[in-house]
């Protein structure tokens, strides 16, 4: 068939309209569509639009190798991974969609995690701040960027729930909690795809990594997961299904194995929960090399089997390991994997791109316009600034250290990460570029600007054992009236493959700290990290902590504005900080266990506790502090006795007691103490981010419907248990008012 000839078919086939949530009525539109493309391909080609290859970035920008490009030629590498600006994109599709026997447009994947060349705050840090509408905002924002130059496809959100601050990638995720967990995630997903995915400003989400990679033994990364199904059900998948329902196109299965079985190959997991009992219609896409990985897993001997056992499970596209490319066509020649188990995965890949108006517009994101324009614009600037600020966590803030005094003269900024550009950007930072990144003395000094005299100095490294900086640190202190100490991890010790066993401050920092703070000056310190941290000797020491994560390009500001008082603290911790490794899984929503603790007695023995640690955290789960107080009423109830399917209505009122406007994160709890299969002694159900003024007091009501109520029963049904419940009100998981309530036993008909 003559290349034009084909252009007309295809192009009459192709003929795109827009669509918006419209997805299950557009689908057998496109899937049609799909199949007449399907109905000209040969088997390679197919196992083309399986395959996805990464290019490279080096000194001198965008390059690809030579025989990836010849792949794109031939119709066998379908899509890109890491290829981004306008030109280099530009020239991949030409390839593609010209120079091909099919034309048809590639997909151009990146991990824009936390802004893309705008840079936010790490993701548990944006968790912290409890503000889903800045969440969805700042993915909008990576979105239009990403766009801007040429991607459009993401391997975001990462929603792995997470309980093991060792893991470092608890950085990625939202925290430890299923419910907020999911809230988070679908406001990402809707964030990234924007009005529709054929929206030239929307990247098709990829939900990753499924399943239950944050719960790898011992926090060691890419470590075995063995968990029951229950505990998947009830903790893991709900977050992933969220995003599955606020519409993310495509998955990306996980590294780990789940009770034996990798996900890469695991066919109960992407098969029969994903797409049947989820009906997922998007694609589902391997982790890098997941599925040569299979080798080690030692699930397949060899290349061949691998790639068998992803594809029947139901894997659709191969990052990256050459395994379907290289295995796939041998494969079905032997009749071990079906033509049509092939052609369906081409179809959701094909209709995707059909959704995402690729066939209509190959070119749709590569725009030199947009890509002068829409980049680090001053409003995404200003934005990453309020969302570093608002990321903030006050831990602790004796006699109101915080914020720093206006009768302050002689400020002292000292520490390893007080002046470090690139550590700003936190791990998995896109196409970020450090050099634009605002530290926090620049910040600091922005903010004063000469008002007041700043001295700095670095103390010591991040990690290494070094002490000789510190005598002139002291130095740098005493003659100063106020030190703020930034201390923490470094950018890559957190993210993938950077677990750590000890998670305190690293190297000669507390050191450095406590040589700080026996000045006596005062002293706040402000953390740099991307994992809870065990910081217990810190938090006897220093009068002031502010956590500050990875704030992102515009780090330095936003915590400034934080320091200085201009915003008033109010995120709070969305995973607990242990005391100690030996307490880690420490999570707010336990089991209570048979022999709990006795809160009198602590140590008492033949209880659950530790001989040598409490069992309670140092900050827990929903932790976080504000420039002002607030003070909770009793919680008054609608009615303490509730028929089935009624709904329990509860109310508090909450008083701004301090001398400054703040918000509050107003968190509801509840326990069912007594069901067919344990409770946890607190699950979130509920919360309410609140401005309160000043002297003011303001009632918030909350709403439980039945299903906030249900759990897993034994037999695996979904629904809840007449019986007695109790409600928490709280500024935290651990200090809140409670009440309780009855869901009466239905009267026999
Ligand atoms: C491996 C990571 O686990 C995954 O999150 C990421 O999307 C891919 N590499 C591609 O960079």
């Amino acid at each position: 068939m003559t290349r034009n000839l084909l252009t007309f078919i295809l192009t009459s086939l192709f003929f795109f309209q827009g669509y918006e949530n419209r997805v299950s009525s557009d689908l057998s539109k496109y899937e049609d569509k799909a199949d007449s493309i399907i109905s000209l391909m040969t088997l390679e080609e197919k196992i083309g639009q399986l395959s996805l290859f990464t290019s490279d970035w080096s000194a001198t920008g965008p390059s690809i190798r030579n025989d990836y490009i010849d792949l794109i030629r031939q119709g066998k590498a379908g899509n890109i991974f890491n290829a981004y600006t306008v030109d280099f994109v530009k020239e991949l599709q030409r390839i593609a969609v010209e120079e091909t026997r099919l034309h048809i447009p590639l997909l151009f994947g990146y991990d824009v995690i936390h802004g893309h060349r705008t840079i936010f705050p790490v993701p548990l840090a944006q968790a912290s701040s409890w503000d889903t509408a800045a969440i969805r905002k700042a993915e909008r924002i990576a979105a239009i960027e990403a766009t801007a130059e040429g991607l459009n496809w993401t391997f975001a959100p990462m929603v792995d729930l997470a309980r093991d601050p060792r893991w470092g990638r608890v950085m990625e995720g939202a925290g430890e909690d299923t419910w907020l967990g999911s809230l988070i995630g679908a406001a990402r997903v809707k964030g990234f795809q924007g009005s529709g995915l054929s929206d030239k400003r929307s990247v098709l989400a990829c939900v990753k990594h499924f399943a239950a990679y944050g719960a790898p033994q011992g926090g060691r990364d890419y470590h075995t997961v063995d968990i029951s199904e229950r505990s998947l059900y009830e903790w893991y998948l709900p977050v992933y299904n969220a995003c599955i329902d606020a519409g993310a196109g495509s998955v990306m299965t996980s590294f780990n194995e789940i009770a034996g079985i990798p996900s890469t190959s695991n066919r109960w997991l992407l098969t029969d929960v994903l797409r049947d009992e989820w009906n997922f219609n998007g694609f589902i896409v391997t982790d890098y090399t997941s599925i040569n990985e299979l080798i080690p897993h030692g699930v397949a001997a060899n290349l061949a089997e691998a790639a068998e056992l992803s594809i029947n499970a139901g894997v659709d596209m191969d990052m990256q390991g050459s395994a379907f490319l290289d295995e796939l066509p041998p494969l079905v020649a032997a009749g071990r994997v079906s033509e049509k188990k092939i052609d369906d995965a081409v179809r959701r890949i094909l209709v995707t791109k059909f959704r995402m108006g690729l066939f209509d517009d190959p070119y749709k994101n590569c725009d030199k316009e947009r890509e002068k324009q829409e980049i680090m614009t001053p409003e995404h600037l200003g934005f990453a600034r309020e969302f570093a600020a608002r990321s903030c966590v006050l831990l602790k803030n004796e006699k109101n250290t915080l914020p720093v005094p206006g009768t302050v003269r002689t400020l002292a900024v000292i520490g390893p990460l007080a002046d470090s550009k690139a550590d700003m950007l936190g791990s998995w930072s896109a196409a970020g570029d450090w050099s634009k990144c605002v530290t926090l003395l620049e910040g600091i000094n922005n903010k004063v600007n000469g008002r007041i005299k700043v001295l700095s100095a670095k103390g010591c490294n991040i990690n290494d054992s070094n002490t000789d900086g510190i005598n002139n640190a002291v130095s740098i202190a005493l003659r100063a009236d106020f030190v703020i100490l930034a201390l923490g991890e470094s950018r890559d010790m957190s993210g993938e493959a950077a677990s750590r066993a000890k998670i305190g401050l690293p190297g000669v920092q507390m050191e450095l700290a406590s040589a700080i703070i026996r000045t006596e000056k005062p002293v706040t310190v402000v953390l740099f990290n991307g994992r809870p941290l065990a910081i217990e000797e810190l938090n006897a020491l220093a009068p002031a902590i502010l956590e500050a994560w990875f704030g992102g390009t515009q780090a330095g500001n936003g915590v400034a504005d934080v320091l200085f008082g201009d915003v008033n603290p109010s995120g709070k911790l969305t995973m607990t900080f242990p005391r100690n490794e030996g307490q880690i899984p420490v999570f707010y929503n336990s089991k209570n266990t048979g022999r709990p603790i006795n809160p009198d007695n602590p140590y008492e023995k033949y209880r659950s506790n530790y001989l040598d640690s409490p069992n309670d955290p140092l900050y827990p789960f929903g932790f976080g502090l504000s420039y002002t107080s607030f003070s909770y009423s009793g919680i008054t109830l609608n009615k303490n006795e509730f028929h089935q399917n009624e709904q329990v209505t509860a109310t508090v009122e909450i008083t701004n007691t301090g001398d400054r406007d703040g918000e509050e994160v107003v968190q509801l709890y509840i326990r069912d103490l007594a069901g067919e299969v344990t409770r946890p002694v607190k699950e979130l159900k509920g919360f309410k981010k609140v401005l309160i003024e000043k002297g003011m007091s303001i009632g918030v009501t909350f709403t439980l419907s039945p299903a906030d109520l249900s759990y897993y029963h034994q037999d695996m049904s979904f629904s809840f248990d007449p019986g007695e419940f109790e409600l928490y009100i709280g500024t935290n998981s651990s200090d809140c008012v409670s009440a309780s309530f009855v869901i009466s036993t239905p009267q026999p008909p």
